[in-house]
């Protein structure tokens, strides 16, 4: 286990759980070479596998076919400009206006443990369970120390990744890409997995073949964005839920990404991922240092099922740090969808009371409670409450709904600003603009340059005090549109380039803040849905909102996509009104109880309004919830069927790590006239055990359910959207 030096062949041997990663050193110069990735090897001898094509043995600098060497040898870290011809990982423009580095090594450190990178998110762990390596590379033209880090995870299957670039020269450098990971191998007739998608239909699952050229998915937006997931999968040809091999890339990171793979003629892939050099250049001083964000690479030989449970466990124990990342989250019930802006003190306390009646425990107040804000044209920016909505402001308010048993929770939109607004009177050049130019507003509001610390300093000073004024137990961060006119006052031109990164950093210092002074605080992240879904802001909220998209239906591949990747406890999921306010769709309460139930569980609805028949279903949901939850929090999940392939039914399940219970979620969507009963089989129990499923007249053997599969009956004539939710427990 762990990490180890191998001085006869000049090899490094990073063990994670099932995986073993391999870097040699080539020739007197060190080059630093990518060996392999895979089943986990007792043997460390395996750099005959490195192509030296007409060069055997080490690359002396003076070999008159060099030039076709540096192209060919699998890279670590690949660099621009000496005959790599490939995707890059680092490229630099030096006081001469090149472009060109090379990497050799210089010495390296193992130690126990992993540091923590200052000012991101970045994975943690123990002596106990983790092990480090730093291979400490130069580039002797530049004087740049190129430090790779690699950190191995005894409990998991993750290797994670991350590079620090200081400028150990005389001169300026500017930094114009800096990726975290990159990884050169064969071709194994590969699929590439991707996620897509937009506002409200987020995480929509991408499976293609690997072929000739290269396959991108990035943003830049300045955020995350719905359109693609920091994510990128290699899947071996048939891998499927529970077979075959994957090795993926997820970036620790909130901002503009990129994730590439390229295929080329010799058949051997390069992926890579890290910060998107897009609008990126970052000036390193002599003395000066950058730190990527880290890349969680994942590996599985049990298929896609094998990987989602790796990261699932992953981000639990080494991600999320929030004290809630195991407990069980209140049941909230939010205004969003139940008033949008229109509402005061008066509906508010009424929501409440009927929500304390049906076991609903805690009243989130989403926008519209400040300034003059009645709908989305004003006052982003105004963080002080509205007494025309709410007389006396918070603390009366809260105060009567702690009265009734309920929490109570919050939304911000920090990072905004509306022209229309206090704010924007007083600090117009606050905004993201370039002088000279109008900048492009989008929901009439513009971004702040939270980048600047006095704008930082003064955002956070008003959540602080209005955090302070009442009893507020949760906080719903939201960020509802991308970054434009880039532009920051305070930068000079040599360092425009810096922005979006440093905007980033900007909302990692001040949820970092956020949740060091208020540390019993529930945070949940926001982007208008789930723009803003990475496992770089899990490091600040152990829960982040999925989608807008309300609707059940909808929900099953938006949820099947994200739960992919992220815990099933991170995942925000409502029960709201029919017909839907997006889609307007009607589905049976049940069914959006079922399904909501498969994340952190709650309500988005005018509960005083609903139908009657509905609003009595809320205590069984309640109830429900409170029996499954610590199974879907934190069991391992099994994706059994999916609705977004067969266009019939979804299911799925989550197992307790002892295998004592499960729950089990099918959602028969279309209802098909010459339909059968659908026979699922399930996984992950224990054949030896013998369950109870409640309602069922028998038990059955986990052998029986596993291999013999369970029989959800379709009467005839029943409608669409029917779901059923099981609960087995061992007898
Ligand atoms: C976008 C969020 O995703 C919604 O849940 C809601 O909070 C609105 N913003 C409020 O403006």
């Amino acid at each position: 286990m762990g990490i180890a030096y191998f001085e006869d062949n000049r090899v490094f041997k990073i063990d994670s759980k099932n995986s073993s990663y391999i870097i040699a050193l080539l020739g007197d110069e060190g080059l630093v070479s990518h060996v392999y990735y895979g089943h986990k090897l007792k043997s460390h001898e395996v750099n005959y596998l490195i192509h030296m094509g007409d060069h055997p043995g080490a690359p002396a600098k003076d070999s008159s076919g060099r030039a076709g060497f540096i192209g060919g040898y699998p890279k670590e870290y690949p660099t621009n400009g000496v005959g790599d011809h490939k995707e890059d990982a680092i490229s630099i423009r030096d006081k001469k206006g090149c472009f060109s580095l090379e990497l050799f090594y210089k010495t390296h450190r193992i130690y126990k443990g992993k540091k923590e990178l200052p000012g991101l998110p970045s994975a943690f762990g123990t002596e106990e369970n983790v092990t480090t390596l730093e291979i400490e590379c130069t580039d002797p033209m530049s004087g740049l120390i190129i430090t790779l880090n690699y950190s191995a995870f005894e409990d998991a299957d993750v290797i994670v990744r991350s590079v620090n670039i200081k400028n150990g020269g005389r001169d300026d450098i500017h930094l114009t890409r800096a990726l975290s990971a990159s990884m050169d191998f064969e071709n194994n007739d590969y699929d590439v997995m991707t996620l897509y998608g937009d506002w409200a239909k987020e995480g929509q699952i991408n499976r293609y073949p690997l072929s000739y050229g290269g396959h991108t998915v990035e943003s830049c937006s300045g955020k995350t964005s719905p359109l693609n997931q920091p994510f990128m999968a290699l899947l071996s040809k048939g891998a499927d839920q529970d077979h075959g091999e994957v090795v993926a890339m997820h970036f620790v990171y909130s901002g503009n990404f990129l994730a590439k793979v390229q295929l080329e003629h010799y058949d051997r892939v390069r992926m890579l991922m890290g910060i998107n050099p897009y609008c990126f250049d970052w000036l390193l001083k002599p003395g000066d240092a950058f730190q990527t964000p880290e890349v969680v690479l994942v590996r599985s030989e049990e298929g896609i099922g094998g990987m989602t449970r790796n990261l699932h466990d992953f981000y639990r124990e080494h991600m999320i740090r929030s004290k809630y990342v195991h407990k069980k989250r209140p049941i909230l019930i939010n205004n969003w969808e139940a008033t949008y802006f229109n509402f005061n003190t008066e509906k508010l306390v009424s929501i409440a009371e009927e929500a304390a009646k049906a076991g609903i425990e805690m009243l989130v107040m989403d926008d519209g409670w400040f300034g003059k804000r009645d709908d989305d044209s004003c006052s982003l920016g105004d963080w002080f409450v509205n007494e025309e909505k709410l007389p006396g402001g918070l603390k009366p308010l809260v105060d009567r709904v702690n009265a009734l048993g309920l929490k109570f929770g919050i939304w911000f939109e920090p990072e905004m600003v509306c022209p229309i607004s206090e704010l924007y009177e007083k600090h117009p050049d606050w905004a993201i603009s370039i002088p000279g130019r109008e900048p492009a507003r989008a929901r009439n509001q513009l971004v702040l340059d939270i980048s600047r610390k006095e704008v930082r300093d003064a955002v956070y000073k008003m959540i602080y005090d209005v955090l302070k004024s009442a009893n507020i137990e949760y906080v719903k961060w939201d960020m509802n549109r991308a970054l434009s006119d880039l532009y920051s006052a305070e930068l000079p031109p040599e360092r425009m380039g810096e922005m979006l990164h440093r905007y980033v950093l900007g909302v990692y210092e001040l949820q970092e803040r956020l949740t060091t002074d208020f540390p019993d605080l529930l945070l949940e992240n926001c982007s208008s849905g789930g723009a803003r879904f990475d496992p770089g802001m899990l490091y600040y909220s152990p829960q982040i909102w999925t989608s807008d998209d309300t609707d059940a239906v909808e929900r099953l591949s938006i949820q099947e996509g994200y739960g992919m990747l992220y815990p099933l406890s991170s995942l925000g999921a409502h029960v709201s009104d029919c017909p839907n306010h997006g889609t307007g769709r009607t589905t049976p309460f049940e069914t959006r109880g079922i399904v909501a139930l498969s994340g952190t569980f709650g309500y988005e609805l005018d509960i005083t309004r609903i139908p009657e028949a509905d609003r009595k279903q809320i205590p069984d949901q309640v109830k429900r919830y409170h029996e499954v939850n610590h199974i879907v929090r934190d069991g391992d999940y099994y994706r059994l069927a999916s609705y977004a392939s067969n266009h019939r039914y979804d299911a799925y399940m989550s197992v307790t790590k002892d295998k004592t219970e499960a729950v089990v979620t099918y959602v028969r969507v279309i209802h098909r006239m010459c339909e059968h009963d659908v026979i699922v089989k399930l996984k992950g129990l224990d054949p030896e055990k013998t369950y109870s499923i409640e309602g069922s007249d028998r038990n059955y053997t986990g052998e029986e359910l596993m291999y013999a599969g369970y029989c959800f009956k379709t009467p005839w004539a029943s409608g669409d959207f029917k779901a059923t939710i099981l609960h087995l427990k061992e007898v």
